[in-house]
């Protein structure tokens, strides 16, 4: 069940904002010397006080980051890694590795498929798609697949690239519930967070003629960005900054391995009043890691639902003017070159063929009507953008409706939210069928 969720933000004269808050009380709307501005809406993630009409300055978000969220700083410099990185597109020149364990989980739905839609479903297995290594026990099977890759590349002449996502924080997913991690820390995540990142890069070491691209920590720095109020997100902030910096700098020290941090979507960090102190976290982030070279740049829409680009934005956007990835990428980019990031992109379409399907922006889960996206490419038409990729595997679930699991999110059980699911991660066949039969373009 969804709670009605309210947010009100109070401006001063000059339109600045000097307070905010989500809760689930009505609030008495008021005006006079400072004006209290509520809005009523189902997502407190992404909820906004928006410019001032007067022409004062922007708003921010359900908590502002009027301080600069800054990363540790005990930190000063990245640990060597012997090679320097292409200055190009990291993934010219390569073949994608086809993951045997999401190509499983596509035939193994296929089987139980007929016709055309069989046809197309098996299709899916020979798209390249990004995997996840969402626990600890996950990391071994990352050097079957690298050893495979490795082969492969020997075999065809061409080099071959895996495509990881990390994702293993302690108390991850800190705004939401669906996709709870297995550390936590209270109880020494941030040391079995570390050594997660020691095994991968115990895993890759071993090949260093396979190229990994790697897209760090979904939701993470976005949640500090944004989500500061939520008790669990101040409570990681110090942890995730300390985490993500060791995982840049562990990988950085391979040669093969580039970075790419997830930067939300244009629906949460492209807001405007947030563009800016997400510039100041990545920046930071990245400078108090050492600035490592293999850090190419930021992740986008990472198992989200929005377009790439489009000339008919979903009314859901109404407010936004960055009402697509490009328009965010465009509106951050300049901002990051500015204070010495690395602004180069991905952006996962993997599940973003069909809009104007969300009730509202902030609707991340499962949502019913979406169909298989633009196919990985590097023609994205802009030298900002590297690729445009799938990052989650489409047919994995986003999380369960069932009210009763200890991963339930209310965003599961919206009505623009398929059901029932399952737990996020495992295969959702009816999902999978649905994003099959909508895939746009069709597969
Ligand atoms: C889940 C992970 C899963 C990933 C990819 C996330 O929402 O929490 O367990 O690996 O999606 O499907």
């Amino acid at each position: 069940m969804w709670r009605r969720v309210v947010s009100c933000c109070i401006f001063n004269k000059f339109g600045e904002l000097t307070w905010t808050t989500a809760g689930e009380d009505w609030i008495l709307l008021f005006s006079g010397s400072y004006d209290l501005r509520c809005r009523f809406h189902f997502n407190p993630f992404y909820s906004q006080c928006l410019p001032d009409s007067s022409g004062g300055t922007t708003g921010a978000t359900t908590t502002p980051a009027t301080t600069p969220v800054t990363g540790p700083t005990t930190t000063a410099s990245a640990p060597a890694g012997s090679q320097t990185p292409d200055a190009g597109n990291p993934f010219l020149g390569h073949d994608i590795y086809l993951t045997p364990f999401y190509a499983a989980e596509v035939n193994a739905a296929a089987a139980n498929l007929t016709g055309t839609t069989q046809t197309k479903a098996l299709s899916v297995a020979k798209i390249p798609t990004f995997t996840w290594f969402d626990t600890v026990a996950k990391v071994p099977s990352l050097g079957t697949y690298l050893a495979d890759a490795s082969a492969q590349g020997k075999s065809s002449g061409t080099p071959m690239i895996v495509e990881i996502i990390v994702y293993d924080l302690p108390d991850r997913d800190c705004a939401a519930a669906a996709s709870n991690g297995e550390f936590s820390i209270a109880d020494n995540g941030q040391a079995n967070y570390f050594n997660y990142i020691d095994q991968l890069v115990a895993q890759i070491k071993q090949f260093p003629d396979v190229r990994v691209i790697a897209i760090i920590e979904p939701d993470s720095l976005a949640n500090l960005v944004t989500n500061l109020s939520v008790e669990k997100c101040a409570n990681a902030q110090t942890t995730y900054l300390a985490c993500v910096t060791y995982a840049i700098q562990q990988l950085n020290t391979l040669g093969n391995v580039y970075s790419y941090l997830d930067a939300g979507h244009a629906g949460w960090l492209g807001w405007p009043a947030n563009l800016s102190p997400a510039a100041q976290l990545f920046t930071s982030l990245y400078k108090n890691a050492g600035s490592p070279s293999f850090v190419r740049g930021l992740a986008t829409d990472v198992a989200n639902y929005n377009s790439f680009s489009t000339n008919s934005p979903d009314p859901i956007t109404a407010g936004n003017p960055n009402y697509d990835e490009l328009l965010y990428i465009n509106a951050l980019a300049p901002l990051l070159q500015s204070s010495g990031f690395p602004a180069h992109f991905i952006v996962d379409q993997g599940r973003s063929g069909v809009q104007n399907i969300r009730q509202q922006w902030g609707d991340w889960c499962n949502v019913k009507g979406a169909g298989f996206g633009t196919r990985p490419t590097t023609s994205t038409g802009v030298t900002l953008v590297d690729a445009i990729v799938w990052a989650k595997p489409g047919g994995e679930c986003d999380g369960t409706s069932n009210s009763s699991s200890p991963r339930f999110d209310f965003h599961c059980a919206l009505t623009d939210a398929d059901q029932p699911a399952p737990e996020a991660g495992t295969w959702f066949q009816e999902f999978f069928v649905n994003l099959v039969n909508n895939a746009n373009p069709p597969l």
